[in-house]
């Protein structure tokens, strides 16, 4: 199979409902004022199928409007073997997430497979789960995603 688009990034964490959903909602928003926007493939999922089916946290969803003036439309799902050949960069939020992915990782993966808080300028590796905690743990995804991907961009794609 040829290798996925340099411009394609799946976001997993563990439920495909707090935190992925955020990071697609960042991503895109940030890549709807590039003028290679129509070039990109993004899209989020997790590694379980605990929230299949369901509309992003209410509390990412709210975060997001807010921040960026609208709603993600996404629907959760798990991630699926096509996954690892459809897109180039899978990030996974904290550790947990990273050996979960790399455990279903087919043969022959060609996807770049790490976690987001690497490229942090204020290197916060990990983006932990804000699931248990209150409207600021969830700016706080926010705030973690909006700095990575900034730096993502400009070391990858400037
Ligand atoms: P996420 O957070 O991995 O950022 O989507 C979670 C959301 C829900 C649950 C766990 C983590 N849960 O236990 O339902």
């Amino acid at each position: 199979m040829a290798s996925a688009s340099k411009k394609s990034v799946l976001f997993v964490c563990l439920g495909n409902f707090c935190r992925s959903p955020m990071a697609e909602g960042v991503f895109k928003d940030m890549v709807s004022q590039r003028a290679d926007k129509d070039e990109w493939k993004i899209d989020s999922a997790g590694t379980s199928d605990w929230h299949e089916g369901d509309n992003p946290d209410e509390r990412t969803s709210a975060t997001l409007e807010t921040k960026t003036g609208h709603r993600l439309d996404h629907i959760g799902r798990k991630i699926t073997k096509d996954d690892y050949n459809k897109f180039h960069y899978i990030f996974g939020f904290d550790e947990s997430n990273i050996s979960n992915i790399n455990r279903r990782k087919p043969a022959g993966c060609q996807a770049v497979i790490q976690l987001l808080g690497e490229f942090d300028p204020q290197n916060q590796r990990v983006i932990e789960d804000p699931y248990y905690g209150d409207m600021s743990e969830f700016q706080r995804v926010y705030n973690q995603c909006s700095r990575c991907l900034t730096a993502f961009l400009e070391k990858e794609f400037s």
